[in-house]
């Protein structure tokens, strides 16, 4: 057992698509079902791990359905597999069912857009090492950026049904409403924490949402309500803080975090190749014992979950 309790065994898997919907106007979940090997290998895999996608054999979507700024990549080989990590795991029998959530970016994202129920993909995972639930930890504080929401809805879930008396807040940013990777916004966001996120309120956590232009929520980054939500509180060692999101973002939050001596976990993205520590495409810079001295992690491998004290952020 590794130290995010994950049982489990990686290997390359053919998957169902169970759902594919369009939740947004970049936005999409992708169901993806699992039997047999398969399903016992993924009902065990933890909050942050990852898979990697292989598109290559998906169509692209009609002319008329391509964003404008995608027309140019659209048609662009898809030679590598796509990494994406999950929203939600739920196991029912001896099926097995994980949700993705993705944003269409590029000439991979924008094929998955045609997977349909039926359409089986081949994928490899689950990979990585994905979100730790120290003991003794009273509260639990999510800081999401933009498409960072996807990992910790799992981590919301598995914290609601495996530690009920963890306190769990979300705090919510992206750059404008239309960005929140969400369904069913609510047509006014407040500022105050809310059940205003149906998809962590099903889990009975509030959010505190914030958008850089203020056009749902508070108007701030996610790490301005961060810092005078603790600012406020009494947090200290039975406090933790689960974060993904942008770079820049993460190295905030963790800043935030040795201010107020609160452990921090951080999901890292870096462009990935193979995905499971070969081809070194995937650096992470940390810190070495030696003081002053840094080594490099992988990412896919060594991560994409890390201690936020460890990490050499990037900016
Ligand atoms: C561990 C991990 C988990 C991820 N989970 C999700 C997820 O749950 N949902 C989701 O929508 N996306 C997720 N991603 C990002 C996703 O892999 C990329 O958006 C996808 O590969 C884009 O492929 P594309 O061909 O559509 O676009 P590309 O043309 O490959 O990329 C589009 C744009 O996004 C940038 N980009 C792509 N991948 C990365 C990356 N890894 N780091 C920084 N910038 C990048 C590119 O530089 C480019 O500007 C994850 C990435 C990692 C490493
Ligand atoms: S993606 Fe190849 S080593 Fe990480």
């Amino acid at each position: 057992m590794n130290k995010s309790g994950c049982l489990v065994n990686k290997g390359v898997f053919s998957a169902a698509v169970g759902a594919n919907k369009q939740i947004g106007p970049r936005f999409w979940r992708l169901g993806l079902d699992f039997e047999g090997t398969a399903a016992k290998v993924f009902a065990g895999s933890q909050p942050g791990q990852f898979v990697e996608i292989d598109i290559s054999q998906t169509a692209l979507p009609s002319t008329e359905d391509i964003p404008e700024d995608l027309v140019d990549v659209a048609d662009r080989k898809i030679l590598l597999r796509r990494p994406f990590s999950f929203c939600d795991i739920t196991v029912s029998g001896d099926k097995t069912s994980v949700e993705i959530l993705y944003c269409v970016l590029g000439p991979a994202s924008l094929r998955m857009t045609t997977l349909s129920k039926g359409n089986s993909v081949s994928i490899i995972g689950p990979l990585g090492n994905g979100f730790y639930i120290p003991d003794g930890k009273k509260t639990a504080l999510l800081v999401t950026g933009g498409m960072g929401a996807g990992p910790l809805l799992h981590l919301a879930k598995v914290l609601k049904t495996n530690h009920p008396d963890i306190e769990v807040i979300a705090f919510v940013g992206a750059k404008t409403s239309a960005e929140l990777p969400f369904e069913d916004l609510p047509a006014k966001i407040g500022t105050e924490s809310g059940p205003w996120l149906a998809e962590f309120n099903q889990y009975q956590i509030e959010s505190i949402v914030t958008t850089d232009d203020g056009s749902a929520g508070n108007k701030d980054f996610v790490t301005g309500s961060l810092a005078r939500h603790l600012d406020k509180s009494a947090a200290g060692n039975d406090t933790i803080i689960y974060s993904c999101g942008p770079e820049a973002m993460l190295a905030k939050v963790a800043e935030i975090a040795n201010e107020n001596n609160i452990d921090c976990q951080v999901s890292m993205e870096r462009r990935m190749a193979c995905g499971i520590g070969l081809c070194q495409s995937c650096a992470v810079e940390c810190k070495a014992d030696e003081p002053g001295e840094t080594l490099y992690k992988m990412c896919c491998k060594d991560g994409p979950v890390f201690d936020s004290k460890e990490v050499i952020f990037s900016l």
